[in-house]
């Protein structure tokens, strides 16, 4: 039978996360957040001791990677790395830049294509990434592109720091923020962009 997906992409904190996961939880869909699996990576290679720009470190190292999806009774996403949950790890500035690093190179993008497809083919979805309805999903039955001005999304991103009690400031998430769009949107592979069919 043929599964529903529906395809959100824009970049960091545009909150596609809260549209997606209320969609999903209105739906009944599986909330898919493609950016944890590409932090799992990210915090592999953290783990491993190579750099986020090491290509050849970080190809090398995807052999040692086993990543599953897993949800809980409220629908929650956790990440489990080669028998380990870093659910909770992978939510830092640090591993943001990692993340980001990581996907740039198309070995672990490659790697990761066939999970996220797989879970979409298994399930309806509502999935969330940069790449998604131009790559993973071109055919989703609904593509959304989200997006605000950094200052904007910066701003949400520092109150959820905050929250948590990680000692930063607006300014130095703003400009890493920057520095990330920058990269998720100029790297050769996959780069973040909207698809002509998607709504924005
Ligand atoms: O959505 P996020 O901020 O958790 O994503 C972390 C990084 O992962 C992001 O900077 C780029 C990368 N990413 C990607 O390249 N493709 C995706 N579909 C999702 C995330």
């Amino acid at each position: 039978m043929k599964t529903m997906n529906v395809a959100i992409d824009g970049p960091a904190g545009a909150g596609k996360s809260t549209l997606a996961r209320a969609a999903a939880k209105e739906l009944g869909f599986y909330y898919v957040d493609t950016g944890a699996i590409y932090r799992a990576v990210g915090y592999h290679m953290w783990m491993m001791g190579i750099g986020p720009k090491d290509a050849d470190g970080i190809c090398r190292f995807l052999d040692d990677v086993n990543l599953s999806v897993e949800y809980d009774d409220d629908g929650m996403q956790h990440m489990i790395l080669n028998g380990k949950d870093v659910t909770d790890e992978i939510r830092t500035p640090l591993m943001s830049s990692y993340a980001s690093g990581v996907s740039a190179q198309a070995c672990v993008r490659d790697f990761l294509l066939d999970m996220q497809r797989e879970l979409a083919r298994r399930h309806n979805v509502v999935m969330d990434g940069r790449d998604i309805a131009t790559v993973v999903l071109p055919n989703a039955d609904v593509k959304i592109f989200l997006t605000a001005l950094p200052e904007i999304r910066a701003k949400r991103r520092f109150a959820e720091l905050q929250a948590k009690g990680e000692k930063t400031t607006l300014e130095k998430v703003l400009s890493d923020m920057k520095a990330r769009d920058k990269q998720d949107s100029t790297r050769t592979v996959a780069p973040l962009r909207c698809a002509p069919d998607a709504v924005k």
